[in-house]
């Protein structure tokens, strides 16, 4: 298959990208390279003759449209996105004109192409959203997220993703355009940007410094590693039905302050300090507003119809990715040194 995946430059992007090469499929990487970017997630797929790049925002239609006509994907996986809650708060604006806008250039584009191709049959439009367009749960773990929640977007950024996934369920009713959409939960792992919440962690706790927590520490969310995320996404590229949305869970749900401890434990037995536990780090700083309480996937749809399952546990992930960020300080110190990062908390997406 020949893949347009937008936003491969990015955390998860880059986690679809190089696992689509391994896998043998063409890949053409379509990014603007914002602050959020780093080619260096890519560059073992980038020897491949399988991989191709285009740097190009997706706020620029005739850029897509060239993009679409020069490469003439089998699919789309549309990724790109401005992805931080608290960035969101601070400045909505890129996240109105990225993913609402942006998702409406790559339709159009999509659209035109496909329709100029003759509608072939095969050709899918994969959206990838997130969990935090359905709002906030309470507590009861009875209660879950289905395909089927009625959307109760409560930040900036998820109303723009919200927005952007009713955008493409309209490309579909009304132009026939052949979509498929995932809404997934909470992502980590290798390559995650350094302001988000589990790199933070490990930075701090490397670094002596405090592990901020916002308000008590008891908001849950739903921990899926993100080459569990990457291997899911393909297959529902590849065999999703068209029209349908899948959610995507880690089935590990915790809360922050859970995490935490975790991640605290695994850095205490693999990088003991001299004297006591990081947990002695931790400190809970005041609240982000709108703070969502609950975030939890039912993924029944997905392991029902695709057989889908993640192949880890949030225990086993983050020990890999803790050993991965132990392992890759090259990486991590050059992204902590660019200009405005590591100044937000990161507890949200
Ligand atoms: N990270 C999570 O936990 C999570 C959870 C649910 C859903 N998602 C969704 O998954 C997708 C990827 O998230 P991520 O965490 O990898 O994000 P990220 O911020 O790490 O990467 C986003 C990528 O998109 C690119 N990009 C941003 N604006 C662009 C534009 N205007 N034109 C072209 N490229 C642009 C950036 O350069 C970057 O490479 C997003 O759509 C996000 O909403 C993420």
């Amino acid at each position: 298959m020949k893949l347009l995946v937008t936003g491969g430059a990015g955390f998860i992007g880059s986690a679809v990208v190089r696992l689509a090469v391994s896998r043998g499929h063409e890949v053409v990487n379509l990014d603007a390279l914002t602050y959020a970017a780093c080619l260096d997630n890519v560059a073992e797929a980038a020897q491949s003759s399988l991989y191709a790049f285009e740097q190009a925002d997706i706020r620029d239609r005739d850029a897509l449209e060239r993009i679409f006509a020069k490469h003439a994907p089998d699919a789309v996986m549309h990724l790109a996105a401005e992805s931080h809650v608290d960035r969101s708060i601070d400045g909505p604006g890129d996240f109105i004109e990225t993913n609402i806008t942006g998702t409406y250039n790559m339709l159009e584009a999509a659209r035109k192409y496909w329709a100029g191709a003759g509608r072939p049959e095969g050709f899918r439009f994969h959206h990838i959203s997130t969990d935090e367009v359905f709002g906030s749960l309470p507590a009861d773990p009875s209660v879950q997220f289905t395909e089927d929640t009625p959307y109760d977007p409560r930040s900036p950024y998820s109303a723009s993703k919200a927005s952007s996934d009713h955008l493409v369920r309209a490309w579909h009713e009304t132009y026939g355009l052949p979509v498929v959409l995932t809404n997934c939960s909470n992502n980590y792992g290798p390559y995650h940007f350094p302001e988000k919440l589990i790199p933070v962690i490990i930075l701090n706790a490397l670094a002596g410094r405090p592990l901020p927590i916002y308000g008590d520490g008891s908001n849950i969310r739903d921990w899926l590693y993100v080459e569990d995320h990457a291997d899911a996404l393909l297959l529902v590229v590849e065999k999703g039905a068209v029209g349908r949305s899948y959610n995507i869970g880690g089935e590990n749900e915790r809360t922050n302050l859970e995490l935490v401890r975790t991640l605290c434990g695994i850095l205490d037995a693999k990088r003991p300090k001299a004297q006591g536990s990081y947990t002695d780090q931790i400190t809970f700083v005041t609240d982000r507003p709108g703070h969502d309480a609950r975030y939890a996937i039912d993924p029944s749809r997905i392991r029902a119809e695709l057989g889908w399952r993640p192949s880890v546990t949030v225990e086993e992930g983050l020990e890999r990715t803790v050993q991965w960020y132990l392992d890759n300080e090259a990486w991590w110190r050059a992204l902590q040194d660019r200009q405005g990062v590591g100044l937000r908390l990161g507890v949200g997406s």
